[in-house]
C-alpha cells in the first residue's frame, strides 16, 4: 500500500457494529466485482441485477466505470497507471458502500490482476465479502457488438490505449463466477440472486 501523506490522523470507530446494520437491511453489505472488456455486458448485467435486487427488497447500487469517470474520477484517462489510479478510488468506494451495508456492483474493465487483487485485500482486511464476477465475453463478440463504436474507431487509430486492441485485459485466475454470453442478463441476474441466498449475503424476506 502506498505510504500516507496525511500526517496525524486518527481513526475513529463507529457505535453501529456491522450485524445491527445487516438486521436492518436484511442483508450483509458486500462488493460484486465485474470485470471484463468493453462490450462484454458488465454493466447491462450488474443494471439488471440492481434492478432485479430493488424488486425483491434488498437495497443495491451500481458503480459504473463509465459513470463514475463522469465525477469522482473525472481527471483520470487510460493509461495503465490511471487505470490503477482508478481502481483503487474505486476499490475503496466500494468498500466504504460494503462496510454501510449496500450489495455494491462494482462494473469496471479492471484490466490488471494486480489491482482487482489489491481490492479484494481490502476487502478481506475488512472482512467484507468480495465476490469477483467475470464476464467472459470473447472480444471477437464485443467487438461485433461494439455497442458505443469504440472498438471501429479504436481500429482506426482514433483510440489509444484501447482495452484487448492495444492495452492488455489480465483473464481473472480466481473468479468466484463465470458469466458466459450465451446466458441472458435475465438469467444470469437470477443465478447471482441465488448464489447470494446461498451464501447467507441475502436473508429470506417474508
Ligand atoms: S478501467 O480499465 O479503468 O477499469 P473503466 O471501466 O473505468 O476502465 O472504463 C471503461 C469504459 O471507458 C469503457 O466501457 C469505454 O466506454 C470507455 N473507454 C474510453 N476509452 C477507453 C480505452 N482506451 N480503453 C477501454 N475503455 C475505454
Amino acid at each position: 500500500m502506498a505510504e500516507n501523506k496525511s500526517k496525524n490522523i486518527v481513526w475513529h470507530e463507529s457505535r453501529v457494529d456491522r450485524a445491527s446494520r445487516n438486521e436492518i437491511f436484511k442483508q450483509s453489505g458486500a462488493t460484486l466485482w465485474f470485470t471484463g472488456l468493453s462490450g462484454s455486458g458488465k454493466s447491462t448485467l450488474a443494471f439488471t441485477l440492481e434492478h432485479l435486487l430493488i424488486q425483491k427488497g434488498y437495497n443495491s447500487y451500481v458503480l459504473d466505470g463509465d459513470n463514475i469517470r463522469h465525477g469522482l474520477n473525472n481527471n483520470l484517462g487510460f493509461s495503465d497507471s490511471d487505470r490503477e489510479e482508478n481502481i483503487r478510488r474505486v476499490g475503496e468506494v466500494s468498500k466504504l458502500f460494503a462496510d454501510s451495508g449496500m450489495i455494491v456492483l462494482s462494473s469496471f474493465i479492471s484490466p490488471f490482476e494486480k489491482d482487482r487483487h489489491q481490492v479484494r485485500d481490502i476487502h478481506q482486511q475488512d472482512e467484507l465479502p468480495f465476490i469477483e464476477v467475470f464476464i467472459d465475453t470473447p472480444i471477437a463478440i464485443c467487438e461485433e457488438r461494439d455497442p458505443k463504436n469504440l472498438y471501429v474507431k479504436a481500429r482506426r487509430g482514433e483510440i489509444k490505449n484501447f482495452t484487448g486492441i492495444d492495452s492488455p485485459y489480465e483473464i481473472p485466475e480466481n473468479p468466484e463466477l463465470v458469466i458466459l454470453p450465451s446466458a441472458s442478463p435475465e438469467k444470469s441476474a437470477e443465478s447471482i440472486f441465488t448464489y447470494l441466498i446461498d451464501q447467507n449475503i441475502l436473508q429470506a424476506i417474508d
